[in-house]
């Protein structure tokens, strides 16, 4: 595929990987780093081969956060005029199923980038974290609001307010993470769940994704008329039909994703 420079990106089968490469400073994510993430995640987004993605890192471990270079001289308009936030909010409005395949660390800005995935699998040495209060500052890409929505006021302050690192029973517990794993088959896994995604209509996976996005965000009614539109939307797709048609049929349906 393109030519990225902090990324490797590649197809298989009907799944698009995409792997952060900066192993010698663990992969930490430089704003070159996030629009080529978005860049990638955009072209998969528009390939219709691709199904799902895997995000994942080389090396030691997916990513130990920002990049604390990049930031340690800026001032607060620097940050703003760096109009960062926009690459990473079209990340977590990518159109299509983003597993991310997470080992090592996960600690700020990577933590914040995980909690943009859709489903994830961690090794069962994976520490989360968010040590930004060690470095005097705090999340700025997501990390107070989606930890929070995912376990609760509680926890999230305690993990805000020290930095404590998060291991993989706990995340389990806390509803972090899909299913922790050996670092061995931390891919293999991450490929069976995309794989249990690519086989399924599209459109519907499309849909459920932006539905429960929507949800997170919306009243209970506000919600549900969302998902009412999407699920009427779905009646006027050939894989509803071919769905409902192949049930009737006693046979294994075809999804073309039209
Ligand atoms: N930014 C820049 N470089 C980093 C980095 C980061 N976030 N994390 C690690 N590195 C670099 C180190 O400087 C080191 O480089 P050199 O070999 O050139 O010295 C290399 O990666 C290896 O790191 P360590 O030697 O520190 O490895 P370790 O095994 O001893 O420790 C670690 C691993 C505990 C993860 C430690 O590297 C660490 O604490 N990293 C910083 C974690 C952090 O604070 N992340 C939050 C960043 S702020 C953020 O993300 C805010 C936001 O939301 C915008």
């Amino acid at each position: 595929m393109s030519n990225f420079e902090y990324i490797e990106t590649r197809v298989e089968g009907n799944i698009g990987f995409i792997e952060l490469n900066r192993p010698k400073v663990l992969n930490a994510l430089n704003r070159g780093m996030i629009s080529e993430i978005l860049a990638a995640m955009d072209n998969f987004d528009r390939n219709d081969d691709v199904r799902a993605m895997i995000l994942s890192g080389k090396g030691r471990c997916f990513a130990a956060g920002a990049d604390i270079d990049e930031m340690a001289e800026a001032g607060s308009v620097d940050i703003e005029l760096m109009n960062q936030f926009t690459d990473w909010d079209r990340i977590a409005w990518i159109k299509k199923p983003i597993i991310g395949a997470i080992h090592g660390f996960a600690l700020g800005g990577a933590f914040e980038l995980a909690l943009c995935c859709d489903l994830l699998i961690a090794s069962e040495d994976v520490e989360f974290g968010f040590p930004e209060v060690l470095l005097g500052v705090m999340p700025g890409a997501g990390g107070t609001v989606r930890l929070t929505k995912l376990a609760g006021k509680t926890k999230a302050m305690e993990w805000l307010f020290t930095g404590r690192r998060i291991s993989a029973s706990e995340a389990l517990h806390f509803g972090i993470i899909n299913k922790a794993v050996s670092k061995e088959l931390l891919l293999e896994e991450a490929v069976r769940f995309a794989n249990s995604i690519a086989v399924q209509p599209p459109l519907s996976i499309r849909f459920i994704k932006e539905s429960v996005l929507k949800a997170i965000d919306a009243s209970i009614y506000e919600g549900m008329q969302f998902e009412r539109k999407n699920f009427s939307m779905l009646f006027s797709s050939q894989d509803q039909k071919e769905g409902m048609k192949a049930f009737i049929e006693k046979r294994k349906a075809n999804f073309t994703g039209k």
